[in-house]
């Protein structure tokens, strides 16, 4: 098979695998149990953290262990909602976010419990200081705006967004799910306050993420408990934290070579598309550092492509996994095509570990399937 989905999910690493289970094996205790083995399940976090703060530049009680990219996103809301309860809670946003944060920004709208201004990014797909300035209101308490779009590929100035909030005192989200592993992210927190992970997207376990802050001690923690300094509740498993870690250290020791085999393949999928004269567009082809092509092709439907390269082992998809059951408009597309446009999109998203021959592979599939199309 040729697996040329990433962006919705990456295959665990053997050492991710073997990680988890010497861990779950050997030191199952609970780490806030305070006996001997519960302390080495601790130590074994701890040493985790490390991976993280070193890249990262943050205090170790900055990393807030989650489930997952969706509920870190969540939490950073939940924890806004906390530490300016009472006071009237404005929040910047893109309508191009991850669902997770999309949809509970509007759950919790419609709960009266914040205000949300949902920024539609311009016809780039860039959100500008312009637009910016134009949302900020007096009791504007956070601005949450991706790096990568997990549909377009196209990334966000966070520099600009990260000195913009500076200048208005503003915290400032990302949601770096699918930036981590694909860009550089070492000096991040010289302009964000916290930043969302997901493990599975860089060949770790699905069930465990992080929400990072940059500076905890700033923030109000809603309970008392010493589990995670208070910041999330629940017992949390030192195999899934341990194996995030080596996936996170593997990528961190392997940076250069990961990010250039991404770099090269996506240049070289782009070229070969042009140099066979597919009629497929690239969204986002200048984009640098992404690992997701989101394609669109007036020829036929994103579906009769991924149908046509699914009979052949090759698995793309035709729109961010949580939304693959919702028909209709995509809303990160909306501000670059009209939406009868976006049943032509499909996205190839390539990894650490495909080959310049799977890319031939997809491109005689793809040149395959429109010689034999029926829109
Ligand atoms: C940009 C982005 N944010 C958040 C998530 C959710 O992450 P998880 O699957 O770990 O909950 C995803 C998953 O596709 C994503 O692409």
């Amino acid at each position: 098979m040729i697996y040329l989905d990433h962006a919705a999910t990456t295959k665990p690493l053997p050492i991710v695998l073997k990680t988890y289970q010497d861990v779950a094996k050997q030191y199952f205790a609970n780490p806030a149990s305070p006996h001997h083995v519960g302390e080495v399940a601790d130590d074994l976090i701890s040493q985790a953290k490390t991976i993280f703060t070193d890249y990262f530049h943050i205090p170790q009680d900055g990393i807030i262990f989650t489930s997952g990219g969706t509920e870190s996103n969540h939490l950073i809301l939940d924890l806004v909602l906390h530490q300016f309860n009472g006071e009237p809670i404005h929040i910047i946003t893109s309508t191009v976010e991850h669902a997770s944060l999309y949809d509970k920004c509007q759950l919790l709208e419609q709960q009266g419990r914040l205000s949300v201004t949902y920024i539609t990014p311009a016809e780039n797909g860039q959100i500008t200081k312009q637009q910016l300035t134009k949302a900020v209101q007096p009791d504007t308490k956070l601005v949450t705006i991706q790096l990568i779009n997990s549909e377009t590929g196209i990334s966000q100035d966070s520099e600009m967004i990260g000195d913009f909030c500076k200048d208005h005192q503003l915290l400032f989200h990302t949601d770096a799910v699918q930036a981590f592993g694909k860009q550089k992210l070492s000096s991040i927190f010289n302009y964000v306050d916290a930043l969302s992970l997901s493990a599975h997207k860089i060949h770790g376990l699905k069930g465990v993420g992080a929400l990072l802050l940059k500076q905890p001690k700033e923030w109000r923690a809603p309970f008392q408990s010493k589990t995670q300094a208070g910041f999330r509740q629940g017992t949390i498993d030192a195999g899934l934290i341990a194996s995030f870690a080596v996936c996170v250290n593997d990528y961190i020791t392997n940076k250069n070579k990961r990010l250039n085999t991404l770099s090269r393949l996506r240049h070289y999928f782009i070229s070969q598309l042009k140099h066979e004269q597919l009629p497929i567009e690239v969204i986002n082809s200048d984009e640098e550092g992404s690992h997701i092509i989101g394609c669109l092709s007036t020829a036929s439907y994103g579906d009769y492509f991924q149908q046509a390269l699914n009979r052949k082992q090759i698995y793309v998809s035709t729109r961010s996994a949580c939304h693959s059951n919702t028909i209709g408009a995509i809303r990160s597309l909306i501000p670059l095509y009209p939406t009868e446009q976006h049943q032509h999109y499909f996205r190839i998203s390539i990894g650490y570990f495909t080959t310049k021959s799977e890319i031939d592979a997809t491109i005689f599939a793809l040149k395959n399937s429109l010689e034999t199309r029926t829109l």
